[in-house]
């Protein structure tokens, strides 16, 4: 099973991804996470997507699409959970001859509708762990043991340096003018479902393993 995560910044893309993962054996691939890992090793690719990402714009569609097709062909597990991507309607295109070409199809895409209001709430307040990325929140899904990671221990946390108010603003900016209009894309295709990201975590997560598995 193949099932895209769609949502603005904040919609919670990640921590269901990640859930959604562990629950059906798919490989969460995330492209912002891919370009942090770039970041932080120096890599050519990482200094550029730096400067981009720090701007709460969008890193190139050509870029992103070899960064992605590579990741796909690589994962291990029954399929993949893709967070972050697509983000344009050039990525959508080119995602869909990717997936052709490999013999592959999408067999969901999840639309996480969530107010702006909770959003800002949401980034300002999430940090994750240094050593193994575990994601967490001030105040939605604090560490068992304040300042100890519950998996694995270490107590190093890091913030993003994308989740400033400033930043937040041209984020959101970009999901509305460059990621929301793929939405008629996916709903011609039949694909689309939208499921409430208002609610408890555990809440979005019942409702997102009901439409996979309803078909
Ligand atoms: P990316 O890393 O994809 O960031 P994003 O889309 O802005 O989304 P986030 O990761 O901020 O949010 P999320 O939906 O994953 O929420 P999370 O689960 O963490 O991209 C970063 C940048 O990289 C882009 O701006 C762009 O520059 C570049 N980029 C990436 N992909 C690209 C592409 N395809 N093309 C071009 N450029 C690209 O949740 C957020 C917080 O809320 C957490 O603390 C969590 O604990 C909490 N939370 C989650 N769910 C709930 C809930 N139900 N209730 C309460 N709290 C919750
Ligand atoms: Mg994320």
């Amino acid at each position: 099973m193949n099932v895209i995560l769609l949502g603005p910044p904040g919609a919670g893309k990640g921590t269901q991804a990640q859930r959604l993962g562990d629950a059906f054996n798919l490989a969460p691939l995330s492209t912002g996470d891919m370009l942090r890992d770039e970041v932080k090793s120096g890599s050519n690719l990482g200094k550029t997507a730096k400067e981009i990402m720090d701007a709460g714009l969008l890193v190139p569609d050509d870029l992103i699409i070899s960064m992605i097709s590579d990741r796909i062909d690589h994962q291990s597990g029954d399929g993949v959970i893709l967070d972050g991507f697509p983000r344009t309607t050039a990525q959508a295109v080119a995602l869909d001859d990717m997936l052709e070409a490999k013999n592959l199809r999408m067999d969901f895409v999840i639309q996480l509708d969530v107010d702006e209001d909770a959003i800002v709430e949401r980034l300002s307040g999430r940090f994750s762990c240094t050593e193994c990325g575990a994601g967490y929140h001030d105040v939605f899904a604090k560490p068992s043991e304040d300042g100890v990671c519950d998996k694995c221990g270490s107590t190093e946390f890091s913030r993003r340096s994308d989740d400033n108010p400033e930043t937040i603003r041209s984020r959101l900016q970009a999901y509305r003018d460059q990621t929301a209009p793929i939405l008629p894309f996916y709903s011609e295709k039949g694909v689309l479902k939208t499921v409430d990201g208002m609610g408890a975590m555990e809440v979005v997560f019942n409702d997102i393993k009901e439409v996979v598995s309803a078909g």
